[in-house]
């Protein structure tokens, strides 16, 4: 299959790319590198995708895409975005790059690729709101200017395929970590953060936080499960993460143990828009893709500090 994932050069998004071409798919990436983080991180996880031969576009989704679109794609698995919780982060970025962008990509798909065979969107979890516990017929409440932008997003998609013009899917995704994992994120900075002996920023209350820590390499066996089960998942929208659920706390403990080291802690004040606790429901993803996560925090915390040893460290 020929398959148009957009966000490559990001976290998930490359993992994807190399999963679907270890599945032998032709992929082509598409970035516009964006300095939200560093585009040299953006960069490595580019060169690792084109030396195993994924072609990557950089284009900004607001652009002009007809180039992109010269051959069809079969499937398209939509994953740049606008991502974090960050007062640094102002609503007209979350829209442009949320809304805006994804409303490009839907006007060429409609214009130059009519025959798609699904449309992936990636959504996540921040649209429930304060509490991520349900399952997805339950309404959306976002707290946060992303999670309502990706709210608006997931449902440009589906509206497109409620009007039968578009074959469409959107999938939830929950704090996913692992190597790659973005450098403002959780498990990045702490690891970052003991390696060099530095005070790490703990929002207040947030060591209590519960959340479905789900490793990268789950969510892309689940992503890829999509292919070939289109029909099945036409019009849903499907949590993917995991139930296994840890505080924060337990995953500052996690980490510390593996690395043998202690974490300074500089107290902030609680951060707007954070969510107390997800907990993935994952029966729907379980039925329609056979999915199943496999990688425990602990499993999967050991290979992101070995990989962040061998890019940073050695
Ligand atoms: N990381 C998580 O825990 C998590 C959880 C739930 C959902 N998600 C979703 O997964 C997707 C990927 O997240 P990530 O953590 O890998 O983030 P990321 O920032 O590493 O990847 C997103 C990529 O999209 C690119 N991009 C942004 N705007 C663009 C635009 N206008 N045109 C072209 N490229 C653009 C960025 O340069 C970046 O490389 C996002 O849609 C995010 O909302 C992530």
């Amino acid at each position: 299959m020929r398959i148009l994932v957009t966000g490559a050069a990001g976290f998930i998004a490359s993992h994807l790319c190399e999963k679907l071409v270890a599945l032998g798919h032709e992929v082509v990436g598409l970035d516009n590198f964006n300095d939200y983080y560093s585009p040299a991180l953006k960069e490595m996880n580019a060169k690792d995708l084109e030396a195993k031969g994924v072609f990557i576009f950089r284009v900004d989704l607001n652009d002009d895409l007809s180039k992109v679109f010269e051959k069809p794609y079969d499937y398209i698995y939509h994953l740049a975005a606008q991502p974090g919780i960050s007062s640094d982060t102002t609503l007209e970025e979350y829209v442009k790059n949320n809304i805006y962008a994804t409303q490009n990509l839907l006007d060429a798909v409609l214009a130059y690729n009519p025959n798609l065979k699904s449309f992936v969107n990636i959504a996540t979890s921040s649209v429930y709101g304060i509490e991520a516990t349900v399952d997805e017929t339950i309404p959306a409440q976002p707290v946060s200017f992303y999670g309502s932008t990706k709210l608006a997003a997931e449902q440009l998609v589906l509206g497109l395929q409620r009007l039968g013009k578009l074959k469409a899917c959107s999938i939830r995704l929950y704090s996913v970590f692992g190597p790659r994992e973005r450098p403002e994120k959780l498990y990045t900075k702490l690891i970052e953060n003991l390696y060099n002996d530095k005070p790490f920023p703990l929002f207040e209350g947030s060591v209590k936080h519960e959340r479905s820590f789900t490793y990268v390499g789950d969510i892309v066996d689940g992503l890829a499960a999509i292919i070939g089960k289109e029909a099945a998942v036409d019009g849903e929208i499907i949590n993917l993460g995991t139930d296994e659920v840890n505080t924060t706390q337990d995953g500052i403990t996690a980490v510390e143990q593996i690395m043998h080291k202690t974490l300074i802690i500089d107290n902030k004040p609680p951060r707007k828009g954070d969510q107390q606790r997800t907990a993935a429901v994952i029966d729907k993803a379980r039925k329609l893709l056979n999915y199943e996560p496999k990688v425990t925090l602990k499993q999967g915390l050991e290979e992101q500090i070995k990989w962040y040893k061998e890019k940073f460290i050695d």
